[in-house]
């Protein structure tokens, strides 16, 4: 199994920190001077490549990527890599985007290693390129990466399971069970380096066990974010390491599609539903919070992430340096590569109609 670029414990307080400090912004330079000269035609090609539909965020980003770039007088090429066989096919929709003249490729990594040639391409080609939501790892190619904080993702999750398991049992120790997304996503190390930087000191001390043992990301790792395999892996540790009336109080869920396999597990082993965590706001998991079942999802609400990256998309064409608001937190492995950071929200039924109060397709499910 690959490694996950080890991002660094550090990784959220610093984010945080930059994330209150000023951004860097470099394009308001009084004498007018803004780099025109590196700038592009106003109508330009821009290339979004999309990993497979894993969860309803990409669903949603591939039309607003599709909407908004042409509202904004560009013309988009918005691909997805297939449900399988998905790193050749993203590597080749990224070569046809170069190909076809693209001014700027905006990628959302289906594997965040496997890109470096066609960054590379797409580099020497005169195109910047775009790490969107998912960093993309092992190239200097990489000019900007927008997204939400994804560190402190992970960190909302460990703190929403332990308030979670807290108020339905005063009182521990509590025993969970850890998942964590795709080992080809960098981001599924990022979550899971989050929560494990609250879990940890409670999992050392003893007031939190995991009951299957099973604490290394490679164990817990769930293969393409499939639903499936969690589902199939947390059957394993119900049969396993749950028999004779042991309680499971609470599972971290790196993502919501993971949280409703889990929680289907459960209910098919006939056990109480444990505290379980989520990501994305998706649909049928604000249902299901609102019902009392999944515990906890956060909202990265993709319409201002989209948002921000066509607005990195409009200053390069005004030849100006796009805005970013951290330049330490995210190292690739090569290089530390300019960020723009938005804050994650964690959601609970307590504060999902104040979350999703300016969201026309989640309000109502709050009501
Ligand atoms: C995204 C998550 C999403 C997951 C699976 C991650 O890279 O950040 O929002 O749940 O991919 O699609």
């Amino acid at each position: 199994m690959r490694k996950f670029l080890a991002k660094g414990v550090a990784v959220g307080a610093v984010a945080l920190l930059a994330l209150t400090a000023c951004s860097s912004r470099s394009d308001s330079d009084s004498s007018g001077s803004t780099g025109s000269d590196k700038g592009f035609a106003a109508d330009a090609l821009i290339g979004v490549a999309l990993p497979a539909k894993t969860s309803e965020n990409w669903v949603l980003a591939g039309d607003l990527f599709t909407n908004g770039l042409k509202e904004a007088g560009f013309q988009a090429d918005v691909q997805y890599a297939a449900a399988s066989g998905t790193v050749a096919d993203q590597q080749s929709q990224i070569s046809a985007m170069v190909t076809k003249g693209a001014k700027v490729i905006v990628i959302g990594a289906t594997d965040a290693a496997q890109l470096s040639t066609q960054v590379e391409q797409a580099k020497q080609a005169g195109a910047a390129v775009i790490a969107y939501d998912r960093l993309i790892t092992n190239s200097k190619d990489v000019d900007y990466y927008v997204a939400y904080d994804n560190f402190k993702v992970g960190q909302l999750q460990g703190e929403a399971l332990l308030k979670g398991m807290k108020e339905k049992k005063p009182n521990g120790p509590y025993t969970i069970e850890l998942f964590a997304g795709s080992s080809d996503d960098n981001n599924s190390g990022v979550f899971f380096n989050g929560a494990m930087d609250v879990l940890k000191k409670e999992i050392d001390a003893g007031n939190v066990i995991v009951g299957s043992g099973q604490t290394d990301i490679k164990q817990v790792a769930t293969d393409g974010w499939k639903a499936e395999n969690a589902q199939r892996r947390m059957d394993t540790l119900l049969n396993g390491s749950y028999t004779n009336g042991k309680t499971l109080d609470g599972v971290l869920s790196p993502n919501d599609t993971l949280a409703r396999a889990i929680i289907t597990s459960v209910k098919g082993a006939g056990k109480p539903l444990p505290v379980v965590t989520g990501q994305d706001s998706e649909v049928e998991s604000v249902k299901s919070i609102m019902a009392g079942e999944q515990y906890s999802t956060i909202n990265k609400d993709t319409r201002t992430l989209v948002k921000q990256t066509i607005q990195m998309v409009k200053d390069l064409q005004g030849g100006k340096e796009p805005e970013v608001n951290d330049t330490k937190s995210y190292n690739n492995g090569v290089k530390v590569v300019p960020s723009f950071l938005l804050p994650p929200v964690i959601v609970t039924k307590t504060n999902a109609a104040e979350a999703y109060a300016n969201d026309p397709k989640l309000s109502p499910l709050t009501k």
